[in-house]
């Protein structure tokens, strides 16, 4: 029964006597020893695994050539040796799987102990603030210092806090469909209505002049809504920051200097202002603030169209009516008011030149501002 058995033909003597003594040895016998080999085998690495698979398990593997051999046993030999041989094969493979894991987890762990934990870690890409944030907060930082705090209100507003309030006639062309979003009450009906989106942030100074008592100085940040053709130089939303400021004996001289200290603080300390005489339904008197071009230090050049300076802000005293509807006495109080564009300050800050890059969120404009 071990005539079949293939032995590789070794010529030395060695290899003679081990044949021999192979073959006489019965398959319990040669499978008890081959347990013992499988569970001492050790490996110290995929190489030495793969070694081990050959010389057991593969085809030609030894626990392989057992079963070859037990297939031409005698049946009644077969019920005796073929759970021994089965025992063997699965021991076998439990341990290959053993060390085949061994070795992962040590392979694992040397490449763990690899990475340099003192390493400098990779930099974090941080964000950057938007444009129009950083200039909204500094505006804000520097009135703050000068005993101005922030009010905020709401977007969508009625026709009274954006316009009946702050002395807009009825038929005032800013009510115009053209120039202010409504909302419909109904969908499809654009019946008149008196909701709309805010025009400018005097909404919230209507608001806390009708909810608080002088003496009034805040800021009124945020977002507006006006019916424009989207282009360069204009959008149909921007951002404001307006002033309001309520006291008793406040005049256009407090005015003024406020202004100066807000354009040098922001601008540099050698900006010059000026105001224009102008018209806003809700001052008297109006005016539109210049500041001395830093572009060609009021020489004169493209960018001011040669007039050496640029316009910045409206502003003005609160107009007696928008105190008196407000409940506020105008024999006794006076107050200033002035409201500017963010984007524009932040155009004249760096020298944006098209609007609509504000409100594009386009990383490649965004992340020049990561400095600033
Ligand atoms: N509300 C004005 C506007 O939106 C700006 C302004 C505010 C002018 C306060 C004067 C005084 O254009």
């Amino acid at each position: 029964m071990h005539q079949n058995l293939h032995i590789p033909k070794i010529c030395c003597t060695f290899a003679r006597f081990l044949r021999i003594k192979v073959l006489d040895m019965t398959i319990l016998e040669r499978a008890a020893a081959l347990k013992q080999q499988v569970e001492a085998m050790k490996a110290a690495n995929a190489d030495e695994l793969e070694a081990l698979r050959l010389k057991y398990l593969s085809k030609k593997g030894e626990i392989s050539l057992l079963f070859d051999e037990f297939k031409s046993v005698p049946k009644e030999e077969k019920a005796v040796l073929g759970a021994p041989i089965n025992q063997l094969r699965q021991l076998a493979e439990a341990r290959f799987n053993e060390l085949k894991e061994q070795i992962a987890n040590a392979v694992a762990a040397q490449t763990v102990a690899k990475e340099d934990l003192t390493r400098t870690p990779e930099p974090i890409a941080l964000g950057s603030r938007h444009p129009l944030s950083l200039v909204r907060e500094e505006i804000i930082d520097i009135f703050s210092r000068i005993g101005f705090t922030v009010a905020d209100g709401p977007e969508v507003e009625d026709d009274k806090h954006v316009f009946s309030l702050l002395n807009f006639a009825p038929e005032h062309p800013a009510r115009d469909m053209q120039d202010t979003f409504f909302i419909e009450k109904e969908e499809g009906v654009q019946k008149p209505t008196d909701i709309l989106l805010r025009t400018h942030t005097s909404s919230v100074q209507t608001r806390v002049m009708t909810s608080q008592k002088p003496p009034i100085r805040v800021l009124c940040p945020g977002r507006v809504f006006r019916n424009e053709a989207i282009s360069a130089r204009a959008h149909c939303f921007f951002h404001q920051v307006e002033g309001l400021y309520i006291d008793k004996n406040v005049s256009f001289a407090d005015l003024r200097e406020a202004l100066l200290y807000f354009a040098k603080e922001m601008f540099g300390p050698d900006t010059k202002i000026r105001l224009r005489p102008s018209y806003f339904p809700f001052t008297e008197p109006s005016a539109e603030m210049d500041i001395s071009c830093d572009l060609c230090g009021g020489k004169g050049c493209s960018f001011c169209k040669g007039t050496g300076w640029v316009e910045i802000l409206g502003c003005g005293m609160v107009d007696p009516n928008v105190l008196e509807s407000c409940g506020i006495d105008s024999k006794v109080y006076t107050g200033y008011a002035f409201g500017m564009g963010v984007e524009r300050i932040a155009n004249l800050k760096y020298r944006v030149k098209d609007l609509r890059l504000f409100s594009e969120n386009d990383v490649r404009f965004l992340q020049q501002f990561e400095s600033c």
